[in-house]
C-alpha cells in the first residue's frame, strides 16, 4: 500500500510505490491475494509453456494499448525488457546505434549498462558498443534554461533572458541533438532512441560537482 516505515518505525508516503518501474505500493491485499492463490496454483514455470494466466494478462494490458500494438512479450526485469527492446530494433531497422540521454536510468545488465548514462552505475568493462549518450534537456538543472524554461511549479532557482512563456533552451538542447546525430552516429542512421518516461529517475546532481 501507499505506506513506507523506517527502521525506527517513521512512516512515510511513498509516492512512487518503491522504485519506478514498481508501481503496485507494498503489501496491497489485493496484490497479495492473487500472488498466494497463483502460488498455490503454479508457482514456477516460464513463458514457453502455455498457462491461461499469461494470456488473461496480456489480454488486459493489449486491450489499453493503441492497436498498433498488439504484442506482449514477459520478462523478468526492467533490464531484461530493454536488452530485449534493443535487440528487437536493431533487428528491425537494420541499423545498430542507438541514442539515450545523459543520467538517464536504464538498468545494469552489461547491454543496458552502455545505455544507462551515470556514472555511479558504471563499471570498466567494454559496454558502450554502438550506444551515444545526448544531452539531456533539463531546463531545470542542466546547461541552458532557467526560470522563465520551465512549464513547472518547481522552478529553476536561476533566471534567464527569455520572455515569459517561451524557451530558447528548447532549441539549444535540440541543437545539441542534431550535432549528436552529426558528429557521433554513422549516416546518422540510428535504431532506436531510449529516455525514461519521467526524466531523470536518478535525480539530477548539482551541476560542477561529481559523484
Ligand atoms: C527507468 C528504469 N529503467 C530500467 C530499470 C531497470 O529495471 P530492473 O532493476 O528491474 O532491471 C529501472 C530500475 O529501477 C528504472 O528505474
Amino acid at each position: 500500500m501507499q505506506w513506507l516505515f523506517d527502521y525506527k518505525g517513521k512512516r512515510y508516503l511513498d509516492m512512487f510505490g518503491g522504485i519506478v518501474t514498481i508501481s503496485v505500493g507494498h503489501c496491497h491485499p489485493k496484490i497479495n491475494q492473487a500472488a498466494h492463490q497463483q502460488m498455490n496454483t503454479l508457482w514456477h514455470t516460464t513463458n514457453v509453456y502455455m498457462h491461461p494466466k499469461l494470456y488473461e494478462y496480456a489480454e488486459k494490458l493489449t486491450s489499453k494499448f493503441p492497436d498498433e500494438l498488439q504484442v506482449v512479450y514477459f520478462v523478468n526485469s526492467g533490464s531484461e525488457a530493454n536488452d530485449l527492446a534493443m535487440l528487437l530494433a536493431r533487428v528491425y531497422t537494420g541499423n545498430y546505434d542507438i541514442v539515450s540521454l545523459q543520467n538517464g536510468y536504464h538498468g545494469v545488465s552489461p547491454y543496458c549498462m552502455g545505455l544507462t548514462a551515470m556514472s555511479t552505475w558504471k563499471f570498466n568493462i567494454p559496454t558502450k558498443l554502438g550506444l551515444t549518450h545526448a544531452m539531456v534537456p533539463d531546463p531545470y538543472k542542466g546547461l541552458f534554461g532557467g526560470s522563465n524554461c520551465r512549464d513547472s511549479p518547481v522552478q529553476a532557482l536561476r533566471d534567464c533572458s527569455c520572455p515569459e512563456g517561451s524557451c530558447s533552451a528548447a532549441q539549444s538542447y535540440y541543437e545539441q541533438m542534431e550535432e549528436t546525430f552529426k558528429y557521433s552516429i554513422p549516416r546518422g542512421k540510428v535504431a532506436a532512441f531510449f529516455a525514461e518516461s519521467i526524466q531523470l529517475d536518478n535525480g539530477r546532481p548539482k551541476r560542477g560537482r561529481m559523484l
